[in-house]
């Protein structure tokens, strides 16, 4: 429907009017009752939930648009110009065309929604390496040296040392940031680290091998599983909707003891169950635990005095649940017609 609108705008912006006929004319193909403006907003309602902002905003521009024209067809015909003459283009008070400025990228709106989110609960924003050493990356999170995801299948290395610790990578996950930023920070650290990473999978709806994470840490005296479940409680509650459920389920991390998955009720519908939540009425949106002993000691935390949390997410996957996108590489095409939906989002 946003083609058919986009070629609307080119034809209303294209239409000369010389006579009262013509202008009668316009006035019944665009703008009466029986007129095309009238048959989409009929189709409108036929829209996807999710597309009517995007298609609503481009169907009303589109309105005012033509009935803009309509005025000034009328009011040039009014003040006596030439019946025989089309005097359009010498109409400076005429609408000009309109011109799309650019949008901003859906993976940034919700980066930004979650920084924002977590702002108020006192995280800061911290930034880390995307070429990393095994250390970082592997080795100080307590991956045993034989840990599948070491494995080339997984991870693009850049290049390989002596020491297996000291070889050089992309990272496969923002957790990479934790280690450095506590060997820096004393605790209270209550941080996000949000970027890009990287893993050798092949490209498809469901996979890439580039995306985005956003990993929470939070390390302080007494900080135990009920702050992480709060966090995220609240977290989605305002990220997805006020009714929002958590549930957490066992899962095993190498860096965090216990660990879990966190799933949110499914916000769409609401548990009844849909092609979103494959039935199930949850959606898992995020990894999380008590940051490990042995992660606190490779930073040099004391594991008796201090405790923590860590979590991580995909951006790309929250921004599809988000806005029910079901391709993955719509996110790296730039394809102008799918980021165009996000105008004034
Ligand atoms: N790094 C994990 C991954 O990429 C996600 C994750 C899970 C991050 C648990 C965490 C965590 O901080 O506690 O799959």
């Amino acid at each position: 429907m946003l083609d058919k609108i986009q070629a609307l705008f080119d034809e209303v912006n294209s239409v000369a009017v010389s006579s009262k006929d013509d202008l009668e004319k316009f006035r019944i193909k665009y703008i009466s009752r029986k007129g095309i403006l009238n048959d989409l907003f009929e189709e409108f309602k036929t829209v996807a939930n999710d597309q009517k902002r995007a298609v609503g905003q481009e169907l009303n521009k589109l309105k005012n648009l033509a009935e803009l024209q309509l005025k000034s067809f009328t009011e040039a015909l009014e003040q006596g110009a030439d019946e025989s003459n089309n005097s359009r283009g010498l109409d400076l008070t005429l609408p000009v065309a309109p011109n799309f400025a650019g949008t901003i990228h859906p993976l940034t709106l919700t980066r930004q929604r979650v920084l924002e989110i977590f702002a108020r609960m006192g995280f800061s924003h911290e930034d880390g390496p995307e070429v990393e050493t095994d250390w970082y990356n592997f080795t100080a999170l307590n991956f045993p040296e034989d840990h599948p995801a070491r494995e080339m299948q997984d991870t693009f290395f850049v290049e390989k040392k002596d020491v297996q610790k000291d070889d050089v990578l992309l990272r496969t996950h923002t957790s990479n940031v934790q280690v450095r930023l506590m060997e820096h920070k004393k605790p209270p650290i209550r941080s996000l680290m949000i970027g890009r990473v990287y893993r050798n999978e092949a490209i498809s709806a469901r996979a890439h091998c580039q995306f985005h994470q956003i990993e929470g840490l939070y390390v302080d005296k007494k900080v135990s599983f009920k702050d992480l479940k709060d966090t995220l409680y609240h977290f989605a509650k305002e990220m997805f909707d006020k009714d929002t459920k958590i549930r957490l389920r066992p899962s095993y991390f190498p860096f965090t003891e216990p660990s879990a998955e966190i799933d949110i009720s499914c916000f769409i519908c609401k548990g009844s169950g849909c092609n979103i939540c494959k039935h199930s009425g949850w959606v898992e949106i995020a990894g999380s635990g008590m940051v490990d002993p042995n992660v606190l000691i490779n930073s040099g935390i004391d594991p008796e005095e201090y405790t923590g949390f860590a979590f991580g997410m995909g951006i790309e996957r929250i921004t599809m649940l988000r806005y029910g996108i079901k391709d993955l590489r719509l996110f790296f095409e730039n394809d102008v017609r799918f980021l165009r939906q996000f105008e004034g989002a």
